[in-house]
């Protein structure tokens, strides 16, 4: 892992208390690519593009149940043997750039994505200490356009372009400006803590950040609150983006998420647990612990590979349309908007696109995007603003691993 000096320090001090243990994607474009999201939007078409990993039991709607029927997945140790333990599935938006030729917006693609699972903080530990069936959450928020006012929210995410030498770009909270190509194997790497708190309660899609907290203070060695005693595993993601694959291509800094977020500080995660019984706490317990905590699941005396290696293991696609090159609007047109000055939030768009903008239903094309560009932002303004904070965010980091 790479992260921030102080981060780094954060988790030595805290080091030998935490146990935790780490899994890979394969590497490369490593997930299936769609508006699906089987959390916000169970069963339809989701408002923007996701990119999705974990177990192929993966659906527009599933329950715990179904993710039992998994058959593969593409989280692995580090020689790319699928972890049997874990039907879970994971997403997050897609990052888009401005192609420089004018043709609109490109994906940027991703290249694997590193998984850390962590008994930390305090609080009352779940007995078992795993997520209970049925258990789903969302870490950080798609409409948050600033940087959130509670400081400790701003450790939530964070964008570090990772570069050949020891100097990286970036921090918490939104893009950081300036970002070259980012030729370091962690390339553009967009990370998130999610929340670990649980006031013992369901997920509740009509306030579905509801049942799940962050501890106090410290985001991920802090306390559980009174609200939310009870504390579950703490689940960090590091997803790396392969920048250097479209650099030659784009226009520098143009990152849009797929939400339509400009400013990076939308960046946010989905997951939904398909863990067997038994299997984190006895991963926790028994996986042999480096000086950051193990680095490598096949390591672990308990760990059972699957038969079909992580890299082999494809998720289906079920909404099909053009994820790649969408053209001037973003898949689902959702505009961009990043005014200056940026407004904290942005409104949750008013219901779902899916009959016009790119998508392509039952093999029948609906055609090109409406003309006029959805994109509202004043650059040069907003370009400022963003530029203003994250002046400071120029951060040598160390390499944990
Ligand atoms: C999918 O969306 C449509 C249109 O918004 C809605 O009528 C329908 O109930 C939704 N279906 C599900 C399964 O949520
Ligand atoms: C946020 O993280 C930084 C290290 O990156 C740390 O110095 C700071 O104390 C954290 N803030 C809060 C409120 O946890
Ligand atoms: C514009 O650039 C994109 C990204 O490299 C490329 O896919 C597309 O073919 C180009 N279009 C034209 C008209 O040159």
């Amino acid at each position: 892992m790479r992260t921030t000096l102080l981060l780094g320090v954060a988790c030595l001090l805290s080091n030998a208390a935490t146990q935790q243990f780490v899994m890979y994607t394969p590497g490369g474009d490593d997930t299936s690519v769609e508006r699906a999201d089987p959390i916000v939007s169970p069963g339809n078409i989701s408002q923007h593009v996701h990119q999705i990993f974990g177990s192929n039991a993966f659906a527009p709607e599933v329950s715990y149940e179904s993710l039992q029927k998994a058959d593969c997945t593409t989280v692995a140790d580090a020689s790319n043997q699928g972890n049997a333990a874990d039907n879970s599935i994971y997403w997050h938006p897609a990052l888009y750039m401005e192609a420089s030729n004018g043709t609109g917006y490109i994906r940027v693609p991703t290249n694997g994505h590193k998984l850390y699972y962590k008994n930390a903080g305090t609080g009352t530990p779940r007995d078992p200490f795993e997520f209970p069936h049925g258990f789903r959450m969302l870490a950080g928020d798609p409409f948050l356009r600033a940087a959130h006012p509670n400081l400790q929210r701003q450790n939530i995410t964070q964008w570090i372009c990772h570069q050949a030498v020891g100097m990286n770009q970036g921090t918490s909270g939104g893009f950081p400006t300036g970002v070259t190509n980012c030729p370091n194997v962690d390339g553009f790497n967009g990370a998130i803590h999610f929340p670990h708190c649980w006031n013992g309660g369901d997920f509740d899609p009509a306030d579905p950040t509801a049942h799940v907290i962050y501890p106090s203070g410290d985001i991920e060695n802090g306390a559980c609150p009174p609200s939310h005693p009870t504390r579950l595993p703490h689940i960090f993601i590091e997803n790396t983006f392969n920048l250097d694959a479209v650099y030659d291509a784009v226009k520098p800094d143009s990152f849009v998420l797929s939400q339509g977020d400009a400013s990076g500080y939308g960046w946010h995660f989905d997951f939904f647990s398909g863990w067997k019984d038994g299997a984190i706490p006895a991963l926790l317990a028994q996986c042999p612990q480096g000086s950051y905590g193990n680095e490598d699941i096949g390591t672990c005396p308990n760990f059972e590979p699957r038969s079909t290696p992580a890299s082999e293991c494809k998720l289906n696609t079920f909404f099909r349309e053009n994820v790649n090159s969408p053209g001037k609007n973003l898949p689902g047109c959702n505009p961009i908007v990043d005014t200056n000055p940026a407004p904290q939030y942005v409104p949750a768009p008013r219901g779902v696109s899916s009959t016009h903008c790119t998508l392509v239903a039952n093999g029948a094309s609906s055609g090109n995007p409406p003309a006029k560009s959805s994109r509202t932002r004043g650059s040069k303004h907003s370009k400022t603003a963003t530029a203003k904070r994250s002046k400071t965010s120029i951060a040598k980091t160390r390499t944990e691993s």
